[in-house]
């Protein structure tokens, strides 16, 4: 028996939101917000409080600074049931920041990445990944130090006998360097997007992209948003379409609320095409909240909710 099902290792940092704001920003002016929300952002951390809430024991490695946002990250965490006591607290960086300025339909964002852009392979001690049945890497390219030695962590992971999952998300330089042919035997569960997928392969087409990776992938999970998803192994394809939701509050999240789903799935023993289908429910349940965590403030809640809008009775 391991301590944790799940070791979750990405980034961390707040979201400071301003909503319902009087026009742009310009240089050499000031405007107010009506409306002020500072909360846990990151979508590892979004990741780790949803897999812990259906029930595995989860834990995370990440790095903040010794700061009050450290704090709120750490509290915050505490109160979704995820282990804090291998976060790493450094002085030489303050805890990471999005400042989120939203509009209507769309989100302006400014990141500060601060102390998770230093955690590297030096920093992840095995014993801890030894105390895990499974890792779930996240944000790959968020994170500049972990981006540049991403082939040792993975490494190091499965040298500590864990299983692997991840999860690239967006590039935000979009060179998207990522070396799949040496890094993808040794995950387990791959879980891109779409676009991600292509911008990997630098192919046009997800079909393309597929065929791309297929050589060196074990399982693959491809993210296709309101088209649900797709599961790609040696033998064959499967696409699950999504469980339409009339009633779509937003969409934060929904990618990471499906690996949460997926995820939990897999560490107790389920087989792939169950944890797909969690999975899709689970991306689908997160959507009838606001943000990435806000309908999975307990197990029941997402039952309930899985119940009322989906009429799915989750797996788990
Ligand atoms: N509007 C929706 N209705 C129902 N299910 C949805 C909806 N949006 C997403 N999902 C489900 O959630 C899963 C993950 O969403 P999506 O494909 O948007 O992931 P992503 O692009 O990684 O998102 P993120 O921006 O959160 O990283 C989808 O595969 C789908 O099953
Ligand atoms: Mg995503």
């Amino acid at each position: 028996m391991k301590k944790f099902d799940i070791l979750a290792l990405g980034e961390l940092n707040v979201d400071l939101l301003l909503n319902r704001i009087a026009g742009f920003p310009e240089v050499g002016k000031e405007i107010f917000a009506q409306d002020m929300t500072l909360t846990l952002g990151s979508s590892t951390a979004i990741f780790a409080a949803n897999a812990a809430t259906l029930g595995p024991k989860v834990s995370f490695v990440g790095m903040i600074g010794r700061d009050s946002f450290g704090d709120l990250v750490k509290s915050t965490l505490e109160q979704r049931h995820v282990d804090v006591s291998n976060l790493i607290e450094v002085d030489n960086a303050a805890t990471g920041l999005t400042a989120i300025l939203n509009y209507d339909n769309d989100r302006a964002n400014v990141t500060y990445p601060g102390a998770m852009s230093l955690m590297g392979v030096k920093d992840i001690r095995p014993e801890i990944i030894r105390e895990a049945k499974h890792v779930h890497v996240s944000s790959i390219f968020l994170q500049e130090t972990l981006h540049k030695e991403i082939y040792e962590i993975v490494k190091l992971v499965k040298d500590c006998g864990a299983t692997l999952s991840m999860d690239v998300q967006f590039d935000p330089a979009e060179t998207w360097e990522f070396d799949y042919a040496r890094i993808l035997p040794l995950v387990d569960i791959f879980m891109p997007n779409e676009q991600e997928l292509m911008a990997i392969t630098r192919k046009a087409t997800v079909e393309e992209a597929v065929e791309a990776i297929l050589p060196y992938a074990n399982v693959t999970v491809v993210k296709m948003g309101t088209r649900g998803s797709m599961l790609v192994t040696r033998d064959g394809r499967h696409h699950l379409p999504a469980m339409l939701n009339k009633s779509v509050v937003d969409a934060i999240g929904a990618g990471d609320s499906f690996d949460a789903g997926f995820i939990a799935a897999y560490v107790s023993g389920k087989p792939l095409d169950v944890c797909q289908r969690v999975g899709n429910l689970t991306g689908a349940v997160n959507t009838t909240a606001a943000g990435g965590t806000g309908a999975f403030t307990s197990k029941a809640a997402v039952e309930e909710a899985a119940r009322k809008h989906f009429g799915q009775k989750l797996e788990l």
